[in-house]
């Protein structure tokens, strides 16, 4: 074993029993390749992070200049820093007019953490309503969201949790009359992402606005994996048509660098500047230089029409794939594609095939007889074809 490998068994803490342990050297556009020179297609992106594609000249080219000019002067919210108030004006200048006021942090988990907050702040209520399979994030309150009895696995080893969640069976109408006039938020990933690829049901997130509108409960919107472009539009909300009260974003909004997001409107968001003051604060939250990389990255996927390319570089994917006979269904939403097996041996044999033929993809959390494609939203056409090729492939070798 090289002394790298060794070190990273010795001194890097360990999420799993078996890290997938590849060795990278560099990245660019589709791929990452290791020291050897071996190259792997990426077709998780970071899970939904490299949008814009592995070392953006742009976004790498943002990075150097802000770095160049300062880092990190003083707690988020006192100063007025260019990189922050340029990107927060440009995100809001492509949401609704009710989502005008950003708050950066740090992550995803941190921008769910602030968005219960808030709910819990501007309601005067505690409880919450979260969906079955939803993954929200890891720190105790985002794992406390996560849905039951799916992720009790995740949950019980770490009780007690913050209590009042209740967990609801995403796409159900009928279970919405959990929402009551005692829930403070809703919290929904408007396409499920770990759940493996789960659209929303025609109507469903209108049904959810509805409740929410009828009980007074913020509907809270993790837009963490689907934001960005994901979905073939900028945001999932637009392309189903409705508003959430609060959203969450985070991967993709820095361009490749650490920055999370909720969004909300001047009204409800200024409920946390006062009473007490400094009720919520973060001392690296929207970091001057990845809001400079977050902002080339919005910068270079609108001009380059990015977003308007992603529906169809998905449904090529999934034209590829689909008549398979070891492929079940193919779910998907833009470029996030679940490839059904069926079965999980069948799932963990075709990593091992991925892994060996020079593919990065990935399972589930809640799903393990699907394999992940969310490749940077920058594969080209031909990137497709050929690394379906090579899928194909695996597949006819299970
Ligand atoms: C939908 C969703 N929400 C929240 C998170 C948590 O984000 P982070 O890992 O940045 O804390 C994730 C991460 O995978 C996610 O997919």
């Amino acid at each position: 074993m090289d002394i790298l490998r060794r070190q990273f068994f010795a001194h890097v803490g360990q999420t799993s029993p078996s890290p997938l342990a590849i060795e990278v050297a560099r990245a660019e556009g589709s791929f990452f390749y290791t020291p050897e020179g071996r190259r792997y297609y990426d077709l998780v992106a970071g899970v939904s992070v490299s949008n814009v594609g592995h070392n953006n000249p742009k976004v790498v080219k943002a990075i150097q200049e802000q770095a160049a000019n300062y880092l990190h002067i003083m707690v988020y919210g006192e100063m007025i820093e260019k990189p922050q108030v340029r990107y927060a004006e440009k995100i809001c200048s492509l949401l609704p007019p009710k989502l005008q006021s950003v708050y950066f942090l740090n992550s995803g988990s941190e921008a769910v953490e602030g968005a219960l907050k808030l709910a819990r702040r501007f309601t005067g209520r505690h409880k919450m309503v979260s969906m079955r399979k939803a993954y929200h994030g890891s720190t105790i309150g985002p794992l406390s969201m996560m849905g039951s009895p799916e992720a009790d696995e995740w949950k019980r080893p770490f009780m007690p949790l913050v209590p009042g969640v209740t967990s609801i069976p995403f796409n159900d109408f009928g279970a919405l009359n959990a929402i009551t006039e005692r829930t403070a938020g809703v919290l929904v990933e408007p396409v499920q992402g770990e759940a493996g690829v789960r659209p929303p049901a025609e109507g469903y997130l209108q049904a959810l606005r509805r409740r929410c509108d009828e009980t007074g409960a913020l509907l809270i919107f993790d837009e963490i994996q689907t934001g960005m472009g994901r979905t073939g539009s900028m945001f999932a909300l637009q392309k189903y048509g409705v508003t959430p009260d609060i959203l969450c974003l985070a991967k993709a909004i820095g361009g490749g660098m650490p920055l999370g997001a909720f969004i909300s409107s001047r009204e409800i968001m200024s409920s946390l500047s006062h009473d007490p003051a400094l009720g919520h604060i973060t001392t690296f939250g929207g970091h001057p230089v990845c809001c400079a990389a977050g902002l080339a990255a919005l910068d270079y996927l609108m001009e380059n029409n990015i977003v308007e390319q992603v529906e169809s570089k998905g449904a090529l994917y999934e034209e590829l794939l689909m008549n398979n006979p070891q492929v079940r269904e193919i779910r998907r939403s833009g470029l996030l594609l679940a490839v059904e097996l069926g079965n999980s041996a069948k799932l963990y044999r075709i990593m091992g095939l991925f892994k060996e033929a020079g593919i990065m993809s990935d399972w589930f959390l809640f799903c393990d007889t699907a394999f992940r494609i969310s490749p940077p939203l920058t594969i080209s056409e031909e990137e497709i074809r050929d690394s379906s090729r090579i899928i194909l492939s695996c597949l006819d070798r299970l």
